[in-house]
């Protein structure tokens, strides 16, 4: 089974990736490939890279040609279309999440940026735009929980995660008024 983890920024893809890479699952990391084999030209106003994101694509398919159980994790994964059989999206709660970012000194506009990504389900639109089956964990607790959570949706017994059970309206509405 080859799976795209993907979410906002600070929602934990990497963790658990690792996570996942003891269980025996070999893991890609888009960031990585970026990296590597320099896949972008310029930065934006944060000094964040501009992604060439066809050539990601290209090269992450490339490299997923032929592999078994494997996760591809990167917040990038949302935006492409990777030959992956399904795609899970961790969610972090705003307030939660929140507190990660300014834990890694985002400037104050990008962390509105990506709480904003976070409160509208950015990531989980754009995945069900790309993957046929979409699912969704909340990252805001144990990262144990949510391993066994991912195990579950492997093994076809995790309906209940299929996307849209995440909605932080009530936080939203709140964001909106302060
Ligand atoms: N349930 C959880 N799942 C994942 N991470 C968690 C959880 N609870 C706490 N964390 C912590 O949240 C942080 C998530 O950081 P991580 O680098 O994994 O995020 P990321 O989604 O990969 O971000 P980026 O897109 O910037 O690479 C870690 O410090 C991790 O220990
Ligand atoms: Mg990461």
């Amino acid at each position: 089974m080859r799976i795209a983890l993907t979410g906002v920024p600070g929602t934990g893809k990497t963790a658990i990736s690792y996570a996942l890479g003891k269980k025996g699952f070999e893991v890609i990391h888009l960031n990585e490939i970026v990296e590597g084999k320099k896949l972008w030209k310029e930065v934006d106003e944060f000094g964040s890279k501009i992604v060439n994101m066809r050539k990601l694509q290209l090269e992450a398919n490339r490299i997923l040609r032929g592999k078994r159980n494997c996760i591809v994790e990167g917040h990038l994964a949302c935006d492409m279309k990777l030959k992956c059989d399904l795609a899970i999206v961790c969610r972090t709660k705003p307030e939660i999440l929140e507190r990660r970012l300014r834990e890694r000194d985002y400037p104050e506009r990008k962390l509105n940026g990506n709480m904003l990504c976070e409160l509208l389900d950015y990531c989980t639109i754009r995945s069900l735009d790309n993957y046929k089956k979409v699912y969704e964990i909340e990252t805001s607790g144990s990262m144990k929980k949510n391993v066994e959570e991912i195990m579950k949706i492997i093994r076809g017994r995790g309906e209940r995660f299929r996307a849209g059970w995440v909605n932080w309206g009530k936080e939203l509405r709140k964001a909106v008024r302060s």
